[in-house]
């Protein structure tokens, strides 16, 4: 069975054939970004976007942009095929590639353009969101988290630690504020508006963020780019996070303690039926 097949560096491998190099700066230094897209039937949701914000994490760390990022799409749905894959999600890593231990940029070196999936059950549209517990965490993080980095250690840390507590996800608190989940954004809502941290420098710029607040404002519901002091939690009546693999999911007690009535609310209902339509619109 040769299957599942990546793509590394311009091939298409089975799995087992795959293989980076020790010396790859990813391993090394975590020195490199990656995207992931959710694939319905086939589909990805907000592809363009997925592209254009790598292009930018690959800006930032000063990766020059390999040939294949316009062609991620193609390469994709290659090996979706080839996998026997509708649903999907698909990862992608780009590494500053292959040199010998030195801190400083290498010269010459070429990226590693690494491309896996993973099937994934299609979300049900019609049924509700998930309703999920949620423990709050220290923000450890630097301070440029637009940058989606391979850097993933907090992230990891506080994942587990929230798993530990029997909760599902970790919601860091930075300057006791609210900055989002671990691999997820997170919205609350007060007297019927939402509230998010803005897309500045301490947060991911979230793409399923981004497709709800344009879903919100077409909607009539009022967006606040305001980040949630950490005091203010108690007082809300809805607390969700979102992302490309999580989709909608409402956060019924955090820290043990219930938001709102301790059940998934009608905004984060609303907000979750219009991501779906978004998804079976595809
Ligand atoms: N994580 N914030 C962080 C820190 C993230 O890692 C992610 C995505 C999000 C949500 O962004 P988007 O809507 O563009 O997926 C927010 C991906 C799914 C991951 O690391 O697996």
């Amino acid at each position: 069975m040769d299957a599942p097949f990546v793509y590394l560096n311009g091939q298409v491998l089975p799995r087992s054939r795959a293989t980076l190099d020790i010396e790859d700066r990813g391993t090394l230094f975590a020195d490199g970004v990656y995207e992931v897209v959710s694939y319905y039937d086939g589909r990805p949701l907000a592809l363009r976007e997925h592209i254009d914000r790598f292009r930018r994490s690959l800006d930032a760390i000063h990766i020059p942009v390999p040939a294949e990022l316009d062609q991620l799409g193609g390469i994709t749905d290659d090996l979706l095929k080839r996998n026997g894959y509708n649903s999907a999600k698909a990862y992608w890593q780009i590494t500053r590639g292959v040199a010998p231990r030195e801190h400083s940029f290498p010269r010459n070196t070429t990226p590693t353009v690494l491309v896996i999936t993973y099937p994934a059950a299609p979300p049900d549209p019609a049924a509700p969101p998930r309703a999920i517990a949620c423990v709050t965490h220290e923000d450890q993080r630097w301070s440029l988290c637009s940058i989606k980095s391979l850097m993933l250690l907090p992230n990891v840390l506080a994942k587990n630690a929230a798993l530990e507590k029997g909760a599902q996800e970790a919601i860091f608190l930075r300057d006791g504020r609210v900055t989002e989940g671990t691999s997820t954004s997170v919205f609350a809502v007060r007297g019927g508006e939402l509230w998010t941290h803005p897309a500045d420098h301490w947060i991911l710029g979230g793409i399923t963020r981004a497709i709800l607040i344009e879903e919100a404002k077409l909607a009539g519901v009022t967006v606040n780019e305001s980040a949630v002091p950490w005091v203010e939690l108690s007082k809300l009546n809805e607390l969700f996070i979102c992302g490309t693999t999580t989709h909608v999911a409402g956060v019924v007690t955090l820290d043990g303690r219930p938001i709102g009535d301790g059940r998934v609310g009608p905004v984060t209902r609303r907000m979750h039926e219009l991501l779906m339509r978004r998804i079976t619109k595809l």
